[in-house]
């Protein structure tokens, strides 16, 4: 199935390799967002400790009465499989290109090893903003595949519901940070979040290839949903070992990138992950990645450094870095101390 054919491209390094045993990343917070309904200043505050707790101690976690209908998520779903069922020339016919770095693509590459996996990429809002387009190059316009009935609008419904979810979330790090509610929305006004949907066939080599190698994700918040197959491995903060993200039915898994690492001066990080994969079962999973908009410059926020403690990044562009990464062309911006 997804035509992958396991070749030297997807061996991963020694020490990369997974080990054949993993450990459940047993601690990671459940945090339930249901109270945050209620608008009740003590509930809601009691949330955003949780998210800062959980933010500082994992850069990973769990919510559930997150507000996004389960139909919303199932319809979704349902699309992300009936897109990867089409034969391949049909996958083709959306192919990105180095010009057009949109739709599908059945070779991506995660630190110079190809990854088990094929992926369809969309950016949540269209038209994109216009900054990202006087780049000149490189169009930003998604691809619909012909004659799936239905998978744009469950798409779109999906990635509206996300945005409404991404933005109580950033309210929640900026309470958490002792910063206005709002503090951190200006960023956001044009954002250039995009969503993905990944096939993870089941592969002859899991201990030798992964689904995804390691890597931090350098937006702002990623929101992933994963079916019940299992496979993302955080790298645990107290022992620096990889351990299993397991599945929570009707919960999404929230990572913070790069983007708020920068903004909190190191209060919160982002951690490495990556995805094992398995012999028997395919894994279909959807994250969602709340990106600032091309216009933001990122920095350690001015209410949060001080003669004690200095800022620990320098500013960059947002846009730059954005289109260099989308561009394929991971190298040409180096941004101090991150790394993608
Ligand atoms: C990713 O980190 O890009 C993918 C995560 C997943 O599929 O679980
Ligand atoms: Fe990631």
């Amino acid at each position: 199935m997804g035509g992958l054919s396991m070749d030297q491209s997807f061996v991963q390094a020694p020490e990369h390799r997974p080990k054949p045993t993993v450990t459940e990343a047993a601690g990671i917070p459940l945090i339930d967002l249901a109270p945050l309904a209620s608008g009740d200043a003590a509930a809601v505050d009691a949330l955003a400790a949780e998210v800062g707790a959980a933010s500082r101690d994992w850069g990973f976690f769990l919510v559930v009465g997150h507000g996004v209908p389960a139909g919303t998520v199932a319809r979704a779903t349902e699309a992300q499989r009936a897109f990867f069922a089409l034969p391949a020339e049909r996958k083709a016919a959306v192919r990105r290109s180095e010009a057009e770095p949109l739709g599908y693509y059945e070779s991506e590459h995660t630190k110079n090893v190809r990854d088990w996996k094929e992926v369809f990429d969309l950016v949540a809002r269209e038209p994109p903003p216009p900054a990202a387009v006087a780049a000149g190059e490189v169009v930003y316009e998604n691809k619909w595949p012909e004659d799936l009935p239905g998978f744009r609008e469950a798409l779109e419904e999906y990635m509206n519901a996300l945005e409404e979810l991404a933005f109580k979330l950033l309210e929640l790090l900026a309470r958490s940070l002792n910063l206005r509610p709002d503090r951190l929305h200006g960023f956001f006004e044009h954002p250039t979040t995009f969503f993905r949907l990944n096939h993870y066939p089941p592969c002859p080599s899991p201990d030798l290839a992964l689904g995804v190698g390691r890597h931090k994700d350098p937006g702002a918040l990623t929101i992933l949903y994963q079916d019940d197959v299992g496979g993302l491995d955080v790298r645990r903060r107290s022992d620096g070992e990889w351990a299993r993200v397991k599945f929570v039915p009707d919960s999404f898994i929230i990572n913070v990138g790069d983007t708020v690492q920068v903004w909190s001066n190191d209060r919160y990080e982002s951690a490495e992950h990556r995805v094992s994969v398995n012999r028997e079962k395919a894994r279909f999973s959807m994250p969602y990645f709340f990106n600032p908009a091309t216009d933001a410059v990122v920095e350690p926020l001015e209410e949060l450094v001080g003669e004690e403690d200095p800022p620990r990044y320098s500013a960059y562009s947002w846009g730059d870095f954005f289109r260099t990464k989308l561009s394929g062309n991971y190298k040409k911006l180096e941004v101090e101390n991150l790394q993608i």
